[in-house]
């Protein structure tokens, strides 16, 4: 890589570009994996509407906020601050990245390497794996299996370096653009086979009819981690993504774009995974072994179980690689600029230091280590969604709405040239139903 992408900031080729990579971003795990497992265990569609209304006044407008600050500043999140005029806020900066870029990545990678061994599973023997209550037996077993989890962890990894080291337009744009499509007709083709299933119905009544005597401060806590989660925001993801934007730009209807294709997916996870569940007189609730332990089953039980076992794992595989891609570029891009490295030179190095510390991450699913009673997997999977998060967002909003109005307005409408219809309507939601929200729903669902 030469001098020149040190000294001149990279961007991206296209607007569509753009919007796929942030979709991508925002695509992933947390959609396809982590919703429908919430759902399933914080009461169907009760969750699914707080899950919206949070999505809708809290979440996006916190995009917004952060794609605003990135391209205004185009730099990293930790010299963001600074480039703006408001050096003390950098530890919105420092928090996103050492939070993002290092602590989500490294237990997300972990994950990451799940999909690919199950889609080998699935092609290789997906009915052992289920045969009558095996298919818990056969995660316990994987999960307890360091070695291999350690390896599929490594592997998605290095997949991940492979495109970042390639650069914004020419690696991550250019694999986004490619693999963003093909999720969308993979989980299209297993929606169809999912209500197309007798006895799918009560599948959609689970997902679709709310009962709000099941909602909780701890379901609104995981409404409200999921939604930052899922829109990759709170820890300088979309700060770094609006700084390699085009000033000519309109970042309104970006964040609209990413926000709706990314909760589209979430919903459409959802009807691909409950109609099944149920159409199979299985239970949606058991937490994070929904995708990893129920789906395996449903699969066995369709004709063709083996091919659609298998697009859904590489479903989850391409919706992951998309986001850990984001994740990473926060670290590499904060490598670039803070040490004036290139960027294979970053790549490389970060790349190692985040698959070690997610090594702990990795062993900690069979039992050690442990941090303060909980396994270190788990730990670092709580501190990250449900503490980073909010308190990331919550001071993304409040820098914007109190401190930072004039400059955003600048930036939001372009310098005055684009409109804002609902500039009012956001001004509110970033001054205060964001950080009332956010400080309301941390500080009472908090439970460690
Ligand atoms: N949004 C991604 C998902 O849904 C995960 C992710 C990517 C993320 N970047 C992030 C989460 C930044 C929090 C912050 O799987």
């Amino acid at each position: 890589m030469s001098e020149k992408n040190i000294l001149q900031r990279e961007q991206w080729e296209s607007r569509l570009g753009f919007i796929l990579a942030a979709a991508g971003s925002a695509i992933g795990l947390g959609n396809i994996w982590r919703f429908p497992y919430l759902v399933g265990k914080d009461g169907g569609a009760a969750f699914v509407l707080v899950y919206l209304l949070i999505t809708v006044f809290i979440g996006f407008p916190v995009m917004l906020a952060e794609f605003a600050i990135g391209r205004a500043a185009q730099k990293t999140p930790v010299a963001a601050f600074k480039a703006i005029g408001h050096p003390f806020w950098s530890l919105i900066g420092w928090l996103g990245t050492i939070a993002g870029g290092f602590l989500t990545l490294s237990f997300y990678n972990v994950v990451g390497g799940w999909t690919i061994k199950y889609m080998v599973a699935s092609l290789n023997g997906l009915a052992e794996m289920t045969a009558v209550g095996q298919s818990a037996a056969f995660f316990g077993a994987f999960i307890s299996n360091s070695y291999q989890v350690v390896a599929f962890q490594v592997l998605f990894m290095a997949l991940t370096m492979l495109v970042v080291l390639g650069g914004i337009g020419k690696g991550i744009e250019k694999a986004c653009k490619i693999i963003m499509p093909a999720l969308f007709v993979i989980l299209i083709i297993l929606i169809l086979r999912s209500l197309t299933l007798p006895g799918a119905g009560v599948g959609v009544e689970f997902y679709l009819k709310p009962d709000l005597s099941k909602l909780t401060n701890e379901t609104l806590l995981d409404a409200l981690g999921q939604s930052f989660f899922s829109l990759s925001l709170g820890l300088g993801i979309m700060i770094t993504y609006g700084s390699y934007l085009g000033k000519d730009q309109h970042l309104v209807s970006a964040s609209l774009w990413t926000v709706s294709l990314d909760t589209l997916v979430a919903l459409l996870a959802g009807f691909a995974i409950f109609p099944a569940v149920f159409a199979m007189g299985l239970e949606p609730g058991q937490g994070a072994g929904l995708s990893f332990v129920t789906l395996p089953v449903v699969f066995s039980q369709m004709p063709a179980g083996m091919l659609f076992s298998f697009l859904f794992f590489l479903l989850l595989f391409f919706a992951a690689i998309t986001s850990s891609m984001s994740l990473m570029e926060v670290a590499v891009s904060f490598g670039m600029e803070k040490f004036r490295w290139q960027r294979s030179r970053a790549a490389w190095i970060l790349g190692i230091i985040i698959i070690i510390l997610g090594v702990p991450s990795a062993l900690s699913l069979s039992g050690t280590p442990t941090i303060a009673g909980k396994a270190f997997f788990d730990a670092v999977e709580y501190l990250c969604n449900n503490v980073f998060l909010p308190v990331g967002s919550f001071l993304a909003s409040v820098f914007v709405g109190w401190f930072w109005l004039p400059k955003a307005k600048e930036e939001l409408t372009n310098g005055g040239e684009l409109q804002f219809p609902w500039w009012n309507v956001w001004v509110w939601c970033v001054r205060i139903v964001a950080p009332v929200g956010i400080a309301y729903i941390f500080v009472s669902g908090l439970k460690w």
